[in-house]
């Protein structure tokens, strides 16, 4: 019945995708404030429509959250169902091949900003709901709190989960923001990384020199930052912030080995990427190097003249945007102290060093023996005819860890894109197949945890 209902709405379903993924919700960019509310709105309406009794918009300081639910009985379970309409930047657009905020779909995926990360994947359980409502199978009490400022660290989120924790009341978290490893293979992820989000500014001489006249007399803050950052690594690849590992949860050999059962094929990573080869911290493969272990890398870098053609100047400032990815049991403020701790001392007297933290968040493992889990696995066996894979990814949802904290909550991962659907990049996209198939593992997966 449930595959009917999707089936004859299939086409309505995406047109109203269609028509959110078009609203620009870029929360980084305070020219799409007004965007960033008028997706909000339209998730507000979306939810009313598929037979949420309460439907809320909530203000916060920064971008608005909403807030749906129906409790059908207070005495049965409910899931909280967690995602964001907000998007990242769309930039750089000339890589388009079609405007990010029109959606195109070609060979059966839709190309848009947010199609995947996450509109495509949060509206899948909106239309869960509906179909759930509507053919009166809701077996649970549903509750959706959906935010629009994930891709900026989720800052007044943490404000709201805490101010509202009776409304939040639930059994367990259900999110789709993640990734499967493929269409053939499905799997949960179990493990996100953390984050920690620096900003560094290398100052040198008090105003851009000419290069000529002062080069080799005064330091380059470009040239310094570049040494400290190679720095950062040895030839191991290893982070050389000094207690960077300190507290780094080393996987079991039964961990490990369990981890790299997952099908990985390093041509088809190659040749995806269009690289010659793989880098990473030796010793580790890499789906240990993306799920298992902290990372360093530098986000962006700049500095000097970067206009067309040539300036022959010494810069007076540098600077990058560096994130370290984090595992258990890190602590994102121990390691952002550490890092600007390290990064100062590194510094010849010749520059000065200013270091700020932007954001982050606590890396999480969520539990495999768990009710919720279990029926999110029976899910993707009856309509996949598969057992799902736990994986664990290499991304962040800082909010997984403040459920816990601040709820006493578990998640489950349900994720349904792919991570070659160019999240975060040019020509963003997700699969349709992938769509409707979430809709009908999300709904089975509400027939076994009820049960
Ligand atoms: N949905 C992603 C996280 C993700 C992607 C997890 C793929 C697993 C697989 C999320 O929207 C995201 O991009 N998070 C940010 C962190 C945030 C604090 C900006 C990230 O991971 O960079
Ligand atoms: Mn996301
Ligand atoms: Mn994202």
């Amino acid at each position: 019945m449930i595959k009917e209902y999707i089936q004859s709405n299939q086409q309505r379903f995406l047109d109203e995708l269609f028509e959110l993924l078009r609203i620009p919700s870029v929360s980084a960019d305070s020219k799409h404030k007004s965007d960033v509310r008028k997706a909000a709105e339209y998730v507000v309406k979306k939810l009313q429509d598929a037979g949420a009794d309460t439907v809320e918009l909530c203000e916060t300081k920064g971008h608005p959250i909403v807030y749906g639910e129906k409790i059908i009985d207070a005495k049965l379970p409910t899931v909280l169902v967690y995602g964001h309409y907000d998007v990242q930047p769309a930039d750089p657009i000339n890589l388009w091949t079609s405007p990010p905020f029109e959606p195109v779909v070609k060979d059966g995926k839709i190309y848009a900003r947010g199609s995947c990360d996450d509109k495509g994947q949060f509206y899948m359980h909106i239309k869960a709901f509906e179909a759930m409502t509507k053919l009166n199978q809701l077996s649970c009490n549903v509750k959706f709190m959906i935010e629009g400022e994930e891709e900026v660290g989720s800052d007044n989120l943490s404000t709201f989960v805490k101010e509202n924790k009776s409304k939040l009341k639930a059994d367990v978290i259900l999110i789709s923001d993640t990734s499967l490893i493929s269409l053939d293979t499905p799997s949960i992820t179990v493990g996100l990384r953390g984050l920690s989000y620096m900003e560094v500014e290398v100052t040198g001489p008090n105003r851009d020199l000419h290069s000529g006249v002062y080069g080799g007399a005064v330091a380059n803050p470009a040239n310094v930052l570049s040494k400290m950052i190679a720095s950062l690594h040895d030839e191991n690849g290893r982070v050389t912030i000094p207690g960077f590992y300190d507290k780094v949860d080393e996987l079991t050999a039964e961990e490990r080995k369990a981890l790299n059962l997952a099908p990985f094929n390093l041509d088809s990573y190659k040749k995806e990427l269009d690289i010659a080869d793989i880098h990473g911290e030796k010793g580790y493969t890499t789906l240990e190097r993306t799920g298992t272990r902290p990372t360093l890398d530098v986000n962006g870098i700049w500095g000097g003249y970067t206009g067309e053609g040539a300036k022959t100047v010494l810069p007076s400032k540098a600077y990058a945007k560096i994130s370290m990815r984090l595992v258990p049991h890190q602590n994102n403020h121990e390691i952002t102290e550490l890092f600007t701790k390290h990064f100062q001392s590194i510094a010849p007297k010749s520059v000065k060093v200013k270091v700020t933290a932007l954001h982050g968040g606590e890396p999480a493992v969520t539990p495999t023996d768990s009710k919720a889990f279990r029926a999110a696995s029976k899910a993707f066996e009856e309509v996949w005819s598969k057992t799902p894979i736990p994986t664990r990814d290499g991304g962040s949802i800082p909010i997984v860890s403040l459920f816990k904290k601040e709820l006493g909550l578990d998640t489950v991962l349900m994720g349904f894109g792919l991570d070659s659907d160019a999240i975060h990049s040019p020509n963003e996209h997700y699969g349709i197949k992938n769509f409707l198939i979430g809709i009908e593992t999300i709904v089975t997966f509400y027939k076994y945890y009820s049960k």
